[in-house]
């Protein structure tokens, strides 16, 4: 039976500081957060849910994870630890590339914090997984305390599971949580709404479940021949913001702050309110915009992050729902349905507010090197491969698979430009640990067969004369994705032009550890059944 819309009110995740204040001086802080194995209320009338969980204790862990607090300039550790049991909640598939053969010690897990600009040792290697208590651990397992430096520019990061083969389910199962990196000094004076009441993460995923409650994954694979139980895309009919279904919240009649991060495992958002209310996009992904950009709707890839101000005074009602208009698999899938289509309800006061924060134009502007600077092109293409009863196999980046020897080694402090090659029929939201990029053009692939042909034969672009063929029709950029990016969308049948930069963006300084060390970096395809199977490769940074 269906389950009601709008009749849960949605949480704010406990919020953890990553550091602490001693004599009015803020200091670094270790902290340590489990992951539990526990039930979860996702919805008034659905039983309790078994889910992963983070937390710092068993009873206050919840899903999405804490939101964890940090400041520019002050670093967080974090021991990351495992309880969970040997079983997992989820179809695992034994058959695809995964950490170990399900294991005695408990289910592998490793944590990534996405959009961190991390020494590779923290960066949760997906070989660097460990079970319960570290019992056994991954081939690159390097330490149990991760160390984050919060010395990049402020915005928006998440951690999430990262295991091999295991980060879709694990991720499916509730591992992962917002991440925030603060710099009073540069946001302050931007007068933003500010504050925990105002200025809110909105974790958005979908899910499925059974009348007893329990997450429903399918247990049998597209292609049950090759793999018995993987799917090239996980749906799920149920959209759950801050782990409530279609929840509501009550909102003031005046200006929010609402980080909001797409943690499905594939499906993409396009999201737009009931009364056509806009959003001022103010930041993307882990970087603030240069300028606002108010729109009417934004369309966000697993993974990526919208930053946006919500003006409820600028709403004629007592009430407006934010909808989700994106077909799965996206672009030319499903089109939405009355479940899928709706996300979440916001009922406003009618009182009127002195409102003191507002958007600013112009945001944070860093310097974006021009296409002159980079040292190196590359060329990323993305395949997909079917049975004979065309049904998706597997998906590669560059024809190989994860543990083929590495191929992209960019230079610390180095600028590249990388033009990825979308040869599938679906749009995958690419992600590049530790750089970030701004996306230059979209153009279309002409005579895509022919071209596609070659690359089956030779998988290389320069033999195969990508610029003979990438002549066709462009793709605008839409302003608010402008920025610098660590996702973004790679539209099918066409070359993606992005500039990468290996230093950071807001001083152009070299990173404070030594990024070629072991076990690496990676990039990939962000749809975690893909990235599961096996659309990843290791990324490895030289001197
Ligand atoms: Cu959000 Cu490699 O991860
Ligand atoms: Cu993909």
């Amino acid at each position: 039976s269906q389950l009601q819309m709008f009749v849960d009110e949605i949480p704010d995740m406990p919020r953890i500081r990553g550091y602490d204040v001693v004599n009015g001086v803020t200091v670094s802080k270790t902290l340590s957060i489990t992951m539990f194995q526990k039930y979860w209320k996702f919805h008034k009338d659905l039983p309790p849910t078994t889910v992963f969980a983070y937390g710092e204790t068993e009873l206050t862990a919840t899903v999405p994870g804490p939101t964890i607090e940090a400041l520019h300039g002050v670093s967080t550790d974090v021991t990351w630890e495992n309880r969970l049991p040997s079983k997992h909640i989820l179809p695992w598939d034994p058959t695809i590339p995964t950490a170990t053969p399900l294991s005695k010690t408990g289910v592998p897990t490793v944590v990534h914090l996405h959009g961190g600009i991390d020494e590779p040792q923290s960066d949760g290697n997906s070989h660097s997984w460990f079970t319960a208590g570290f019992q056994e651990v991954g081939p690159r397992w390097t330490k149990k305390t991760y160390h984050y430096h919060n010395l990049q520019q402020p915005g928006n990061l998440y951690y999430h599971d990262h295991a091999m083969g295991l980060t879709r389910v694990n991720i499916l199962a509730g591992l992962f949580g917002a991440y925030i990196i603060r710099h009073e000094k540069v946001e302050a004076p931007l007068g933003l709404p500010s504050g925990d009441e105002f200025d809110r993460p909105l974790a958005v995923f979908d899910r499925s479940f059974l009348t007893d409650g329990s997450i429903y994954m399918n247990h049998t694979g597209n292609n049950p021949t090759i793999h018995p139980q993987w799917q090239p895309e996980y749906f799920g009919d149920v959209i759950v913001v801050n782990g409530k279904a279609w929840p509501y919240m009550t909102v003031r009649r005046r200006k929010y702050r609402f980080r909001i991060i797409n943690a499905s495992n594939s499906r993409f958002f396009k999201f737009f309110f009931s009364d056509g209310l806009n959003f001022v996009h103010v930041g993307s992904d882990s970087v603030y915009n240069e300028e606002s950009v108010l729109v009417k709707e934004i369309l966000v890839g697993p993974s990526e992050i919208a930053d946006v101000v919500i003006d409820f005074s600028q709403s004629i009602s007592n009430y407006v729902v934010l909808q989700n208009g994106a077909p799965y698999p996206y672009p030319g899938g499903n089109p939405v349905n009355q479940n899928n289509g709706q996300v979440m309800k916001f009922i406003i006061n009618s009182q009127r507010e002195i409102d003191t924060s507002r958007v600013p134009k112009q945001l944070l502007v860093y310097p974006t090197p021009s296409p002159s600077q980079a040292s190196k092109t590359r060329y990323i293409a993305m395949y997909e491969y079917t049975s004979t009863i065309n049904q998706s196999t597997h998906l590669y980046l560059n024809a190989k698979p994860y543990d083929a020897p590495v191929t992209e080694t960019p230079e610390v402090g180095s600028t590249e430009i990388w033009n990825v090659i979308n040869l599938t029929g679906d749009n995958h939201p690419l992600h590049i640990h530790l750089g970030l990029f701004k996306v230059l053009d979209q153009t279309n692939i002409t005579n895509i067969n022919e071209f596609t042909g070659c690359m089956n034969n030779f998988n290389d672009a320069v033999t195969c004369q990508v610029e003979k063929y990438a002549i066709g029709g462009k793709l605008s950029v839409e302003p608010y994705e402008k920025g610098w990016k660590n996702v973004y969308k790679m539209h099918p049948g066409y070359v993606t032009k992005i500039i990468v930069k290996f230093a950071y963006i807001h001083t152009n300084a070299p990173y404070p550890f030594d990024a070629t060390a072991e076990p690496g970096y990676v990039y990939h395809c962000h749809m975690l059944d893909h990235e599961d199977n096996v659309m990843i490769r290791p990324l490895k940074l030289v001197k």
